[in-house]
């Protein structure tokens, strides 16, 4: 056994649509129909991501249950509470919430995730997203989803301000002198008085510069200012990657303009995983999801993957790619539909292959640990990623199966961590401390 920390993968576990990646998992899971709104199931991911030894725990959000109706749940609570419920039963597990620029305010939300780093002690991180659907923007006042290119400028904007703010606080401003009556030095306390064009926002925060500095950053977008976005501000970006020449292109190219922008970032491929002790038990479990949802969901959902209307979705066809809209014209995830076209067109899939192929949007796995650690260190030693978010198809067992069945493999040959070594969410992904804001001289 090996253990060269070079060698080691980032590993984060994804909780997706509450119960779990694959849209069959609710159905299909032996919990209680109400679950996914209760504390025990989240008290046992955490537990068991925490066991596993997992980075991270990653929360993915969708504001409204536009696209899942009433048929079955969806990413509903908040998920930094449901982090903060967390932070009472783990100890080094990084906890990661997405929250959107696009209609968050950047005090209340440099608030929340520096309170969340602070009450984790260093373990919290921000998945930044700008959005997607139309029904989101009906919550908020406006009514329309604003154009693709405006939600990036206001996320570059939102992302200077909450630096700011997270930066408000010097590293020595805390003096903690009661005899004294002195909390802190006033003359360590820097107000921000950003004006910019989306945001006038005065500052500091109201407590003291949080354990990491600031939230680690994870970013996901993968159209062009996506990537411009997460080059100038992101510490880990998820990617979908269905093969593996496309990921190292990716991993490439985003390495060299985040260095070029002057900081570092870990690259993690989704993995939407299902395990077996042999391939057919995996199979298995696989088949039992895809009875439990039925191919209608699973139509509509490759639909809104991809601007390709539903009706035009025949199964035993080849995918329709001239209906393809092109990229100006689609406003949803132009980084996950550029990964599946690619996979659909070298693989030559009928619809229903594809269905099954893309894994719900990232690249399918099903089998052994033992295969699935061949092909995490064929990736890995393609220059591909750095660690894989791992996308638990169905909760808790999912889970379960990562931390019993695939993490002892993946120790055994030497390309996992067998326990944490730091304190903070940064330290353990090996990041360099924070730097300044970019395109600030200084904190
Ligand atoms: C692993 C992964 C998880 C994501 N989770 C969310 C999410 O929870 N909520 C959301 O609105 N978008 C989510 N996205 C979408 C992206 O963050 C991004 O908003 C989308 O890809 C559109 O950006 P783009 O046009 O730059 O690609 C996720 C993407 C990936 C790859």
């Amino acid at each position: 056994m090996s253990s060269n920390h070079e060698d080691h993968l980032i590993l984060c576990a994804a909780v997706m649509h509450s119960v779990g990646m694959h849209l069959g998992a609710w159905m299909a899971s032996d919990g209680d129909a109400t679950d996914y709104v209760s504390p025990s199931l989240y008290l046992d991911v955490a537990a068991a991501a925490e066991e596993a030894k997992l980075h991270a725990v990653f929360f993915a959000d969708a504001l409204t249950n536009s696209q899942t109706g009433t048929t079955r749940p969806c990413s509903a609570l908040d998920p930094v509470m449901i982090l903060g419920l967390m932070v009472a039963g783990t100890k080094r597990l990084g906890l990661v919430a997405t929250a959107t620029t696009t209609y968050e305010s950047p005090y209340l939300l440099a608030r929340r995730f520096g309170s969340l780093d602070h009450l984790s002690k260093g373990r919290a991180a921000w998945n930044v997203v700008t959005s997607t659907d139309e029904a989101s923007a009906l919550q908020f006042g406006g009514g329309h989803l604003p154009p693709h290119a405006d939600r990036y400028a206001v996320a570059d904007e939102f992302l200077e301000v909450a630096f700011e703010l997270w930066g408000s606080w010097e590293e020595d401003a805390m003096v903690g002198d009661k005899r004294n009556k002195l909390f802190a030095r006033a003359d360590r306390v820097h107000p921000i008085n950003h004006k910019g064009q989306y945001f006038d926002v005065t500052g500091p925060l109201p407590f003291p510069r949080s354990p990491q500095g600031r939230p680690v950053i994870f970013q996901a977008g993968a159209s062009e200012p996506g990537k411009a976005f997460a080059a100038k501000y992101a510490d880990v970006i998820f990617t979908s990657q269905h093969l593996l020449e496309g990921a190292i292109e990716f991993r490439s190219e985003m390495r060299k303009r985040a260095s070029a922008a002057g900081h570092e970032v870990k690259v993690l491929p989704g993995m939407s995983v299902h395990l077996g002790g042999t391939e057919e038990e995996a199979w298995r479990r696989r088949r039992e999801l895809d009875e439990a949802i039925g191919v209608e969901p699973e139509i509509e959902k490759l639909a809104l993957r991809t601007g390709v209307p539903t009706e035009a979705l025949e199964l035993d066809k080849k995918f329709p790619y001239d209906l393809l809209p092109p990229d100006e014209e689609f406003e949803a995830s132009v980084g996950y539909r550029r990964s599946l076209i690619n996979l659909a067109r070298k693989e030559d899939l009928t619809v229903r292959q594809l269905i099954v192929r893309y894994g719900g949007g990232q690249q399918l796995v099903v089998g052994t640990p033992e295969q699935v650690a061949d092909l995490m260190i064929e990736w890995r030693d393609a220059g591909a990623v750095d660690g894989f978010n791992l996308m638990v198809d169905m909760l808790p067992s999912g889970l379960h199966d990562i931390r019993d069945m695939l993490i002892p493999v993946l120790q055994e040959r030497g390309i996992f961590h067998e326990d944490y070594e730091h304190p903070t969410l940064r330290e353990n992904l090996g990041l360099r401390p924070v730097g300044p804001v970019p395109g600030h001289a200084t904190i």
